[in-house]
């Protein structure tokens, strides 16, 4: 491995993975045009992203390239130009921070993605991509930022990727990047419903505002999601999943509803088939079912995806699953 400041060649693998959230609160626009959030993510092993990250050693200062490919039975319609801009962004963020992005020696960083979580979906996939590039890069220049700086660059990325730093159980605040790490517990059996279309993170917002925003206002509300937020960890450290299933929620689902109105159908599948439960994750149109088992997860899988209307059978794919970071390769050579 090279030592800080010098470059050597190498290839990284890190897997990718994707992130549900348990509970979504979210607050009216701020300022800054974001909104406050309380959420709880939750990372899972399947879907996932591969990303490979080469290094080779230039004399002429920094080079980035990155690009994606949906794999071969793919369920990604398209993949956005910004997907790739964020995997390459996170590279050049990490040569900013290292402080030398202009210098020589540098480095040409090659990012390659092959997609297996949705895109725009609600899953996290292209944060968990630029989290996975500063994993690499982290690994291959032998860890020269600290954690606070290499959180701080994470976030200037987006609001999920320094969750997707560590992955597992973690409680967000703020915009989303302000994390508190949960014990990771027994995983959750799930079932997700991965549709084929898409959703744009920034639309569900609007609507979320356009519908109205937070319900109740003021501090009174946040005083209730704590609350509520109390009951989930216990919940979840407790293992009792029928708790848990009634502390499951999204503020955003209404919007994405509304923007989508099939996403009723597909949670309302799920929900018939059998789960405890069933949340839009994130801004949507991903869906996620909570079930009393790994066997249960399976078969309420089958049955959801023959109660869908006929008209829907083709675009969503049910997955059992159960929730944890599945291993992380992180390879060398
Ligand atoms: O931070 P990120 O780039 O992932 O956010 C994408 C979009 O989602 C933002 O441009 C904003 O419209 C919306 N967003 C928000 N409040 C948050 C996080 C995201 O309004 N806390």
């Amino acid at each position: 491995m090279p030592g800080p400041g010098e470059v050597g060649r190498g290839v990284r693998r890190e897997t990718a993975p994707a992130k549900i959230n348990l509970f979504l609160g979210v607050g009216p626009r701020r300022p800054d045009g974001y909104h406050e959030l309380l959420t709880v993510f939750e990372s899972l092993p399947e879907p996932h992203d591969d990303v490979t990250v080469t290094i080779t050693p230039s004399d002429g200062g920094w080079v980035f390239r990155a690009e994606a490919a949906p794999p071969p039975s793919s369920s990604v319609q398209a993949l956005p130009r910004d997907l790739e801009n964020l995997a390459g962004r996170a590279a050049e963020r990490f040569a900013a921070a290292l402080g030398e992005p202009a210098g020589k020696p540098g480095a040409a960083v090659d990012i390659r993605v092959t997609k297996g979580i949705p895109v725009a979906a609600g899953m996290g996939g292209g944060s968990s991509d630029a989290a996975a590039v500063l994993r690499a890069l982290q690994a291959h220049f032998g860890s020269p930022l600290d954690h606070e700086r290499l959180l701080r660059v994470a976030a200037e990325l987006g609001s999920d990727v320094p969750f997707f730093l560590e992955g597992g159980r973690a409680v967000a605040r703020g915009r989303g990047h302000e994390l508190r790490p949960l014990p990771r517990g027994s995983g959750l059996p799930l079932v997700l419903g991965l549709p084929r279309f898409a959703l744009a993170t920034p639309d569900v917002y609007h609507e979320f505002d356009r519908l109205g925003g937070p319900a109740g206002g003021g501090q009174a509300i946040w005083v209730r999601r704590e609350e509520h937020l109390a009951g989930l960890t216990e919940a979840l450290a407790a293992g009792d999943l029928p708790a848990v299933a009634g502390f499951l929620g999204n503020d955003l689902e209404r919007a994405a509803v509304s923007l989508c109105p099939q996403v009723r159908e597909i949670l309302g599948a799920l929900r018939r088939a059998g789960c405890l439960v069933a949340r839009v994750s994130g801004s949507g149109p991903a869906v996620f079912g909570l079930c009393l088992g790994k066997d249960e997860a399976a078969r309420i899988a089958r049955v959801a995806a023959r109660l869908l209307p006929p008209g829907l059978r083709g675009s969503v794919s049910f997955l059992p699953v159960v929730s944890g970071v599945g291993p992380r390769p992180g390879s060398d050579n």
